[in-house]
């Protein structure tokens, strides 16, 4: 069965409030009844002192005189007075009924007064009446020579008990009851934001993602609350990049099949016999198709990179042997543009890395610097390695990116100058994947650049020891 919070949280206050109430009631009730009997047994101790004393001479010879005043008295104090001698046998009843006179009593109390002790003690004589006994000893001579013995009905003070104790169970119930409303109140204020929201992530759950709710309350629901608005807020801008990324690539996939089209059109349509216009149109087809083919590589690499749970193959490198490597490959295209490759490497040169993964990313910088600097200019490409992060470093000399565009370039598909540089048959991929790669690898990337003069790309990576 499903029980909401806010009558479970109502039932566990009402159990709370009544049990505490029914046994706090219970210890207070005990209380009032031992004080009551202790007062009644005081008084009539003393009672029963005082008959022992006034009849002292001849109280336990059982004639007239004690009997009267075990009877006057016993009619002052409304008990019932027994006079005893020193085997427990009574010798006087104040209630002059003959059948208890010269019966030995054997209850402790007397047997206690009998031994020089004044006792007392409870009696359930029937269901509705209990009485208490109080027995002194009677003393001759320091002798014990007989007992008093007084009986004291004490209903009144089990009537008055039971009175309190009803009136306390109805106060318990109402207490309970009114802390299970209290507790439904209170119930219904913390679980209404939790309401809202379920209702917001059941909205979500089916695909509307702009959902917030007020999560104003400076408590664990307000904190709750907050943390699923931001929530929300990421999965939509996840949602929009992933939206805006199919519409990028799409459009970008496109322009080259629309190339290749108008290319095979024109040639199928034309009634061209000169083999050369072929031979380039042909040209132009594979160029066009080169370049569909490295936007794909490129975006299916992205893709692996972005898979957070795929492995990166970490080996231990030589970071000048990297470097060296790279500049390796790039030394023909530096050369045919006229430009001076430079290379350093300081630092202690073991450091573990996904080996591939750094040399692309260093292909991709040298690769973009290499365009961007004009004929004569210098590309360097540097590595330290310091005590805490190993830092590569890619310095060109060349056209530099102007200021609004620096924020965009690790955008994907974003190139400074769109013209020039789909000319140059870049896919606007290189610093997205470089970006993701050095993030995977626990570092950071930054750029500097003055337009006109030079541009630095600074990587850092944390070493491990
Ligand atoms: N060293 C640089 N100097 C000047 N501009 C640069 C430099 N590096 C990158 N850029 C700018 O940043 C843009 C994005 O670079 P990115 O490497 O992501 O794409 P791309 O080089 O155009 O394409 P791809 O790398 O796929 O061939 C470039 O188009 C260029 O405008
Ligand atoms: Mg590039």
């Amino acid at each position: 069965m499903r029980l909401s919070i806010r009558w479970k949280l109502a039932a566990a206050f009402f159990l709370i409030t009544a049990t505490v109430l029914m046994v706090s009631n219970l210890f207070i009730l005990r209380t009032l009844e031992l004080n009551y009997l202790g007062a009644r047994e005081a008084t009539h101790l003393a009672n029963a002192n005082i008959i022992a004393l006034a009849g002292r001479e001849d109280i336990v010879h059982g004639d007239r005189n004690a009997f009267y005043l075990a009877r006057n008295f016993g009619a002052q104090i409304q008990a019932r007075v027994l006079i005893l001698n020193n085997n427990g046998r009574v010798i006087i009843d104040s209630f002059d009924e003959p059948w208890l006179v010269g019966q030995v009593l054997r209850h402790p109390e007397v047997v206690s007064a009998l031994a020089g002790t004044s006792g007392s003690g409870l009696n359930k004589v029937s269901d509705a009446e209990t009485v208490l006994n109080v027995a002194v000893p009677v003393l001759k001579d320091k002798q014990v020579i007989g007992a008093v013995m007084v009986v004291v009905d004490v209903a009144d003070v089990y009537l008055t008990l039971d009175g309190i104790r009803a009136q306390m169970i109805g106060v318990s119930f109402l207490s309970g009851l009114l802390a299970a409303l209290f507790s439904l109140a209170l119930a219904g204020i913390l679980t209404r934001p939790l309401n809202a929201l379920t209702r917001a992530v059941r909205r979500m759950e089916s695909g509307d993602l702009n959902q917030r709710v007020a999560a104003t309350a400076r408590d664990e629901l307000g904190d709750l609350g907050q943390a699923f608005n931001s929530m929300a807020v990421q999965l939509e801008s996840v949602d929009r990049a992933r939206r805006d990324f199919v519409a990028n690539a799409s459009h970008e996939l496109r322009s080259p099949l629309a190339s290749v089209k108008a290319l095979v059109q024109s040639l199928s349509d034309g009634d061209e016999r000169n083999p050369e216009v072929y031979r380039e149109y042909l040209r132009d087809i594979d160029s066009e198709m080169d370049r569909l083919n490295r936007m794909v590589d490129n975006l299916l690499h992205l893709a692996r990179l972005e898979e957070q749970s795929a492995p990166l193959n970490m080996e231990n490198c030589d970071v000048a042997e990297l470097v060296d490597h790279v500049t390796g490959l790039m030394s023909t295209l530096a050369a045919t543009k006229g430009i001076t490759l430079g290379k350093s490497a300081s630092g202690r040169p073991n450091q573990s890395l996904d080996r591939d993964l750094i040399i692309r990313v260093l292909f991709n910088l040298v690769d973009n610097a290499i365009r961007h600097t004009p004929p004569g200019g210098r590309v360097t490409v540097e590595a330290e390695v310091g005590k805490t992060t190993l830092l590569f470093r890619v310095r060109d000399t060349g056209e530099g990116i102007p200021e609004e565009d620096l924020p965009h370039i690790f955008d994907r598909f974003y190139r400074a100058d769109k013209a020039r540089s789909r000319a140059t048959g870049g896919t606007g991929l290189g610093l997205s994947i470089v970006r993701q790669a050095v993030t995977r690898h626990g570092g950071t990337i930054e750029v500097r650049s003055k337009p006109g003069h030079e541009t630095t790309f600074e990587i850092k990576l944390p070493v491990k020891h």
